[in-house]
């Protein structure tokens, strides 16, 4: 089986893949759709980053293709519902920048809360102002966090350790981790803590969700870092609370307009406010992230394709079936019907196939069902589920 990996992709998964008995071929830049149509036969995986789209047309073209990695964080770049039409499985790498993104802000609370921008600016500047005036230790100070998910977890255990006060808002039940305690209202939260960091998630409902009014309701000289989404922070209001010195610092990553390309113009409320870290989108950016995503993409892409497990794909229903050591697989993805699932083992059971486990998940219009069985099953099982009126694909595999 051939694997295509396009835009530089981190060598660990060429490692990876090659160790799973894959051809890999890697190149360096993005493909246009027609490069791709050109390219996509004979090719079983295809690993892109955020600059190759994959359009209808270049699935059009790829009739060998199992499965696209997307080695990075966001699958807009791929035509998911053409995609999972063709029973191709798109697999990402959410969670695999959480660790950088909690270093960056570990580092800007530190750098905040010793008004650290301000102090390298003045010595740029030629000018030596030795103070104590305005810098505090963050240890004993109280961190609340905004959206206590895969970040703001990893942020409370890292900051405790530094011996901050940590406290958490999160709309969804979150388990405390160490001593954090969670605050039934984000009110109670902004009233109570020192420092604000907001790592809540992308959902359309989070736009304008960091206000004016709750810019007020933060204590007096407190920090704000926002290292989530740019639509979640109204930089403007934030701009008068600076100004006003009711806010005594922020760390912004991410802004509502962001520049589309390398040397664009960054254009924004916060540019120029004493005491405001701004960086561009980089919190997840370092090369351990790019390690971490090498690797976490390729062990999915060989898992599916030598497996069939589908575990945190994208667009086909989910199934988590772990390598197979002994016996015998298939796996079988279909339009998702009432009683289909259940149509494929009557099957099974009507040629006396000794089931030994079944993995079954539906996501929207598919179903997919992994069954492993301790003989090979028989000819007559595997033509009568793939000449099935709502099959999409049967693949087998022995150990
Ligand atoms: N700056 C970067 O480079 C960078 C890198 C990675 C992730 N991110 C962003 O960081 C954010 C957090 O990522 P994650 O992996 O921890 O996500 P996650 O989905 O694991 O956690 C998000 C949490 O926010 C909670 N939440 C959502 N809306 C909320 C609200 N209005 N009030 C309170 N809680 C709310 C959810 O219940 C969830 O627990 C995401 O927006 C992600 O896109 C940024």
């Amino acid at each position: 089986m051939k694997a295509l990996l396009l835009e530089n992709i981190h060598p660990l998964a060429v490692e990876v893949l090659e160790a799973r008995g894959f051809e890999v071929e890697l190149r360096t830049s993005s493909l246009s759709e027609d490069e791709l149509a050109a390219v996509l036969p004979g090719v079983h995986l295809l690993g892109i980053r955020s600059n190759t789209t994959i359009t209808k047309r270049a699935l059009d073209n790829a009739p060998d293709l199992l499965a696209i990695g997307c080695f990075c964080i966001g699958t807009n770049q791929v035509d998911l519902d053409t995609a999972a039409d063709r029973g191709i499985a798109v697999f990402n790498a959410p969670y695999s920048n959480t660790r950088s993104v909690v270093e960056l802000v570990i580092a800007e609370i530190i750098a905040l809360a010793r008004r650290l921008p301000e102090k390298t600016q003045r010595m740029h500047d030629g000018i030596w102002d030795k103070s104590a005036k305005g810098s505090h230790e963050v240890r004993g100070r109280t961190l609340g966090i905004v959206g206590y998910g895969n970040i703001g977890t990893q942020l409370s255990n890292l900051a405790e350790a530094l011996g901050l006060r940590v406290i958490f808002y999160d709309t969804a039940d979150r388990l405390a981790h160490g001593n954090a305690q969670r605050r039934a209202t984000l009110d109670e939260l902004l009233a109570e803590a020192d420092v604000v960091s907001i790592h809540v998630d992308g959902r359309p409902g989070n736009a304008g969700f960091f206000g004016p009014e709750q810019l007020s309701k933060m204590r007096p000289r407190s920090l704000l870092i926002n290292a989530s989404r740019g639509m979640v922070v109204d930089d403007v209001a934030l701009r008068e609370h600076i100004l006003s010195g009711h806010i005594a610092g922020a760390a912004l990553d991410v802004f509502p307009v962001e520049p589309k390309a390398q040397g664009d113009e960054f254009e924004s409320a916060l540019r120029g406010l004493d005491n405001v870290i701004l960086t561009p989108h980089v919190g997840g950016s370092t090369q351990e992230a790019q390690e971490e995503i090498g690797y976490f993409v390729a062990t999915k892409l060989a898992g599916f394709a030598r497996g069939g497990s589908t575990a945190l794909n994208v667009n086909l229903p989910e199934a988590q079936a772990p390598d197979l050591v002994d016996g015998f697989r298939v796996s079988f993805l279909q339009v998702n019907v009432p009683g289909v699932l259940a149509g494929v083992n009557q099957v099974l059971a009507e040629h006396g196939v000794n089931v030994r486990a079944q993995y079954l998940s539906t996501r929207g219009e598919r179903g997919y069902v992994v069954t492993d069985a301790e003989e090979a099953l028989p000819d007559a099982v595997l033509a009568t589920l793939a000449t099935s009126p709502h099959a999409v694909w049967l693949r087998t595999w022995s150990a």
